[in-house]
């Protein structure tokens, strides 16, 4: 109870100067609620017996007898029906203010929530995100946090319920709190046990819930993207029998829920009927003369019992659900302090702007994305700035994880990075990655206009910068078949431009910012040979003093750059000045690929013959 409070609290965040209304409105609703219950005790004593000795009265009908009659009022049965519907008109009231009260604030809370948990993915360390699965993320910002503000919403609705029950003993108990004390105790002999574990399983069918949905997204979204390979395959029952299996499982966590919800009202119900019951039959048997005087007082507790009944198993229903609702409460609150998500820098650094671009070195440069694999071995090697060069290497030498390196991805495990005589790790990380324009491996579309798409989020890219990036990148062909020019808008992932067009627009979103070091992971590599050199060769012209750095698997475009760099499985074999390294990259161009060939035609062979024993 006190942890779920807390909960509660912490739930609110910054809308917690809302709790006070809200309870002031829940307090409100339940007392009124219980007064107009109460009411009903002196009106049934007033229609059993109008002229009822004083010493038959309850304490309260003498009570408001005589308030009434200090007040001139004489007409008692007439003046309690009026302040009975005024009682309820007001319980009403409050009681419709305090859900829609309750709700408005609960929907705060899950914008709020939602914004922080967003934020903390997106400031958080590229290598943690990439770690993850998609649909994880997805899941956590979207229903988690959605499950925060049903958790809080429960949690009122809980309270409102709670004072109500309050509320309504006390009333009985003004009239009797023998009857109270007696029932109380029965109930709550069987009722305890049974709360534990109802809440129990309530929480843990609640993580269940959380792996489920979790799994469920990615697997849709991994679904979704991946619609071509699944078709070309025929992986489309398989896709589909993957949804159901999983749905399936979700599904019967659902209906478990909800049967552990319903549970309370039916059960709570029989329990407080054979309870009362037996109450009436014992006075039946040992007190019959009794039951005709305290007439008024039954059926005033029949009332108050049937309220108390609904108010209790909706409490326990409640509780069911918001207890369901804990786990990802839990969850949300771990991700927003998982340091493992803290921001990748912090907006207080005091880390110092990057100067201008001096080129880059390389000192026993070591690396891997996890302990026990290394993907950079020592990698020593300059980039000298102005220039030209060009990174080879077979697939999986680690190009790629250079340049996400360089981009400050990942940091290197042992060796340094320098730029200018520091550490490019020492500069503020906004004012380094602006000096970069980089144009990864895949060239990524966001749905929205080709203009939005160039100038990506940076404000001070100006319409001029835009377009003059557009042309250079060889955006005109594609721009001069769309009458809405720049402003064509895209759709989802770019699907309807071609491969290279994408590239393009990949290479004018680099480009926008001026960078002074252009990164092309295989930008190029689906142009002709030429093409590749004339667009290298016109960005030049127009950003003289940049610096670009080509990734490339055409080994013979190399002869075009100022400078190559070798790199084989993570170790650097030749850097230097293309005549100089001619040797090592003609040596590469003769042996890698065949030898992979190799291997792989033996790798067919073998499982060729192995196809041929078994037939055998
Ligand atoms: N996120 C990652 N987690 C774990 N291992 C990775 C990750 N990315 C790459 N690797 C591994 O690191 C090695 C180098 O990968 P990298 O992408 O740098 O190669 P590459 O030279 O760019 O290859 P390609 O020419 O095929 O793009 C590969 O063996 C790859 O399996
Ligand atoms: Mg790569």
């Amino acid at each position: 109870m006190i942890e779920s409070f807390k909960l509660m609290l912490r739930a609110f965040g910054p809308a917690r100067s809302r709790l006070f209304l809200a309870l002031g409105l829940m307090v409100a609703s339940a007392l009124l609620e219980s007064m107009s219950g109460l009411l009903f005790l002196p009106i049934l004593e007033v229609m059993s017996d109008a002229n009822a000795a004083s010493d038959r009265q309850s304490g309260a009908l003498k009570v408001i007898i005589n308030t009434l009659h200090s007040f001139g009022i004489n007409d008692i049965f007439g003046a309690l029906c009026a302040i009975l519907i005024f009682t309820y008109f007001f319980k009403s009231f409050f009681s419709i203010a305090s859900l829609s009260f309750n709700a408005a604030t609960a929907e705060r809370v899950r914008l709020h929530w939602l914004e922080l948990l967003g934020q903390r993915y997106l400031f958080a360390p590229y290598a943690v995100i990439a770690a993850q699965r998609h649909g994880t993320i997805a899941n956590n910002i979207i229903r988690e946090t959605t499950e925060v503000s049903r958790f809080l919403n429960f949690y009122l609705t809980y309270l409102i319920n709670f004072f109500m029950v309050c509320f309504l003993v006390g009333s009985m108990a003004i009239v009797d709190w023998r009857v109270v004390a007696v029932f109380g105790t029965l109930i709550s002999l069987v009722v305890i046990p049974i709360r534990k574990l109802l809440f129990g399983t309530a929480s843990r069918l609640g993580k269940e819930s959380i792996r489920l949905s979790q799994s469920i997204i990615g697997y849709v979204y991994e679904t979704a993207s991946a619609q071509r390979e699944i078709r070309l395959f025929g992986a489309e029952r398989l896709r589909i029998t993957g949804i159901r299996s999983i749905m399936a499982q979700l599904t019967r966590v659902f209906i478990l829920t909800q049967i552990i919800k319903g549970l309370p009202q039916p059960v709570g119900e029989f329990i407080f009927i054979t309870v009362g019951g037996g109450m009436l039959y014992a006075l039946h048997i040992y007190a019959p003369d009794q039951l005709a005087l305290v007439l008024p007082k039954i059926a005033f507790f029949a009332l108050a019992l049937v309220r108390l009944m609904a108010a209790q198993s909706q409490l326990v229903s409640i509780k069911v659900a918001y207890s369901n609702k804990v786990p990802s409460v839990h969850l949300v609150f771990e991700l927003l302090e998982d340091p493992r998500l803290a921001a990748e820098q912090p907006d207080d650094n005091d880390k110092m702007p990057a100067p201008k671009f001096e080129g880059l070195t390389f000192d026993a440069v070591s690396f891997g994305y996890s302990d026990d694999r290394q993907v950079l071995h020592d990698v020593t090697a300059s980039i000298p700035a102005g220039k030209t060069t060009y990174l080879l290497g077979s697939s999986g030498a680690g190009k790629s994880t250079i340049l996400d390196m360089i981009g400050r991805f990942y940091s290197p495990t042992s060796g340094s990075i320098a730029m200018a005589g520091h550490d490019i790790s020492d500069y503020d990380i906004k004012s380094w990655r602006n000096k970069l324009g980089y144009v990864s491996q895949e060239a990524v579309i966001f749905t929205g206009s080709l203009r939005d798409n160039i100038r990506l989020g940076r404000q001070h890219v100006t319409d001029r910068e835009v377009e003059a990036a557009a042309e250079l990148a060889g955006l005109l062909p594609l721009l001069g078949t769309r009458p809405e020019g720049l402003d064509t808008i895209v759709g989802d992932r770019g699907l309807e431009l071609s491969g290279g067009q994408r590239k393009r627009i990949a290479i004018a979103r680099a480009l926008a910012g001026s960078p002074e070091l252009l990164i092309l992971d295989e930008a190029t590599t689906s142009f002709e040979e030429n093409l590749e050199q004339s667009i290298i060769l016109a960005i030049r012209q127009a950003l003289p003093g940049i610096t670009i750095l080509v990734v490339t698997h055409r080994i013979n475009t190399a002869k075009h750059g100022d400078c190559v760099l070798v790199l084989d499985n993570g170790r650097i074999v030749a850097n230097g000045a293309y005549d100089m390294v001619r040797e090592q990259v003609e040596s590469l161009l003769a042996t890698i690929d065949p030898k992979e060939l190799k291997a792989s035609h033996a790798v067919f062979r073998n499982n060729a013959s192995n196809a041929d024993d078994t037939d055998k």
